[in-house]
């Protein structure tokens, strides 16, 4: 029996939205995103700052909507942009809300030069009973929205064998 397989995200700018629609087209998957109640600022300083605040005091922001079946998948890719060297705070909330025992739980992150920092290491701390799998990491303007994208191509086309070659070596695909 094939494994059902979720690709659950958060994502401020669209970077990490793009890897996760990668994912998702690459292999057989339902997409989610994670969307906090209270979206944050569009303004970047602002933004920053809220997350600070936030990461700093541990807050768990609330979340407009859920996974109403968690339980009938086995794999969860995980994604966060990195905010603050770890996670985005509704992506702690997502990992704090479910019961991800036994389920293969796969992070995958976006980044502004500073790489994975405590990501992928975090979202394995939050499901500690989980198995888990070698995350994926690449730089936010590689994930295809940038200016440096300026042949064209289609959002993320540059990370999409990037994305296969790391989806075999973990044996999600062949
Ligand atoms: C609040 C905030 C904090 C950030 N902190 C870091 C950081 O510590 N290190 C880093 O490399 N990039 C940092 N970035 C840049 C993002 O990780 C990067 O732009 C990412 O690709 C954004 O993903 P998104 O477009 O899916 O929101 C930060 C961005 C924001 C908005």
């Amino acid at each position: 029996m094939s494994k059902k397989i979720l690709v659950a995200y958060y994502s401020h700018s669209g970077n990490t939205r793009t890897i996760a629609g990668l994912i998702h087209k690459i292999t057989d998957s339902d997409l989610f995103e994670i969307l906090p109640k209270q979206p944050y600022p569009e303004n970047y300083n602002q933004c920053v700052e809220q997350a600070k605040r936030e990461i700093n005091s541990g807050y768990k922001p609330e979340l407009q909507n859920g996974v109403s079946n968690i339980g009938a998948y086995d794999i969860v890719f995980a994604g966060s942009p990195n905010w603050w060297s770890t996670l985005a705070p509704p992506v702690v909330t997502f990992l704090s809300s479910y019961d991800f025992a036994g389920k293969t739980v796969i992070p995958f992150c976006t980044h502004g030069g500073g790489g994975k920092g405590r990501c992928l290491a975090d979202v394995e701390k939050l499901t500690p009973k989980s198995n888990h799998l070698e995350g994926f990491v690449i730089s936010g303007n590689r994930a295809g929205n940038s200016a440096d994208n300026s042949a064209g191509n289609s959002a993320g086309n540059s990370a999409q064998p990037e994305i296969k070659t790391w989806l075999q070596k973990i044996k999600i695909i062949n």
